[in-house]
């Protein structure tokens, strides 16, 4: 089926007893069983096993592209997952300026468990090669990288981890499955934060895994049920939800970012746009030959934290909040918000300066949009205009 039926009907079918065509949110913890050993259908407790749970992951599998999707409780769960497959000692290849909740779990978590990381520029496949040692396990990647939406070629990256017998796990958070399907380009695991777009209506924080080894799919599985890091049914049952509509959403935050984009990159009191979908964008061939779109987050340079401020306290359409990907648009300061965790010295090294802005992008009128950032533009000191 095409994308958008599948983003309606997979794993979504009506309840067979009553015929009502959304199926019914299975809030319980546990089930009835027939007999002493005699579970219906494998129901027996909640955390290993739920419908509702059931149902988007069959749906979100069907979008990747993928046998088997797992789903967490949130995006760092399904990481953390996915992490769990390891063992100490093992080494892990990483995108550098991944997701700053991505990095913190690596260092200050996984690495204290004996897992050794390496962060690499990944947009440099020849990087990548030199950084994997006989006891790389995985190569973690994040395309485009949230904030500064540095793209990697993961067909690339995909040839080459297999050829030294890594597997290649992508954060498909960004472009969803309407844009980039990693796997179909070589990929063997997908993750994401289903708080953000695939679910797209910032009232559930939720993740998933998909993967078509049915091997690994089943470690994770047991990863799922013995860490216990599950999604609610109600959450389960929202992502469903958000995700029939995930086609139409992705086309409008597009089609705003890539209006507002052009408004910014032309703006004298605007430093530097980036953002895939613009010419100036050093990977935008990239971004054009391996995703259909090229998404809603678009991040600015303003040129200092007070410029940063006075800009975000001065958007009225667009409200001064962590997260992206839902129907309204969002602005956040990575550098004392979602990469704070990230330390001073390696934020500087990566360009995640006190001056950058990150808007996710919403699906308001763009005409809107457009004159919120342009009133507080206004606000930002002249003197950062461009050299
Ligand atoms: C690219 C990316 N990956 C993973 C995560 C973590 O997801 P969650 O907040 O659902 O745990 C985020 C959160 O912002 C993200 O932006």
């Amino acid at each position: 089926m095409g994308f958008s039926t599948d983003a309606v009907h997979s794993g979504q079918d009506p309840d067979p007893r009553t015929g009502s065509v959304i199926p019914p949110i299975h809030q319980t913890s546990t089930y009835q069983q027939d007999g002493l050993g005699r579970p219906r259908l494998g129901y027996e407790y909640a955390r290993t096993k739920n419908p509702t749970r059931d149902g988007l992951e069959r749906n979100l599998a069907s979008l990747e592209r993928g046998r088997e999707a797992i789903a967490f409780s949130s995006g760092l769960a399904a990481i953390q997952s996915v992490l769990q497959l390891l063992q100490s000692g093992d080494h892990v290849v990483c995108t550098e300026n991944v997701y700053g909740g991505t990095y913190r779990l690596a260092r200050k978590v996984w690495q204290r468990f004996g897992l050794k990381f390496t962060f690499v520029d990944t947009s440099d496949a020849d990087q990548v090669d030199r950084a994997i040692t006989p006891e790389t396990k995985l190569l973690f990647v994040e395309s485009p990288t949230n904030p500064l939406l540095v793209l990697s070629d993961l067909g690339e990256l995909a040839r080459r981890a297999r050829k030294r017998n890594v597997r290649l796990v992508v954060d498909n958070t960004f472009m969803t499955p309407y844009f980039q399907r990693p796997l179909e380009m070589g990929a063997d695991l997908v993750v994401h934060s289903t708080t953000k777009y695939l679910n797209g209506h910032s009232d559930v924080v939720g993740g998933v895994v998909v993967v078509n080894d049915l091997d690994i799919a089943e470690r994770l599985r047991f990863i799922q049920n013995a860490s216990g890091a599950v999604p609610a049914p109600f959450d389960c049952w929202l992502v469903a939800r958000g995700v029939k509509t995930l086609a139409l959403r992705m086309m409008q935050h597009d089609r705003n970012a890539r209006e507002l984009a052009r408004t910014l990159a032309c703006h004298p009191r605007v430093q530097h746009v980036y953002y895939p979908g613009l010419a100036l964008h050093p990977q935008h061939e990239l971004a054009c030959r391996q995703a259909s779109g090229f998404g809603g987050i678009i991040t600015v340079e303003l040129g200092s934290y007070d410029n940063a401020r006075n800009f975000m306290e001065s958007l009225e359409v667009f409200l001064l909040a962590e997260s992206l990907g839902g129907v309204e648009s969002l602005v956040c300061h990575p550098a004392s918000m979602t990469h704070a965790s990230v330390p001073v010295e390696e934020r500087a090294r990566l360009g995640v300066t006190d001056g950058l802005v990150r808007l996710s992008v919403g699906i308001e009128d763009v005409e809107d949009l457009i004159r919120d950032v342009e009133h507080a533009l206004e606000k930002v000191s002249a003197q950062t205009l461009r050299g």
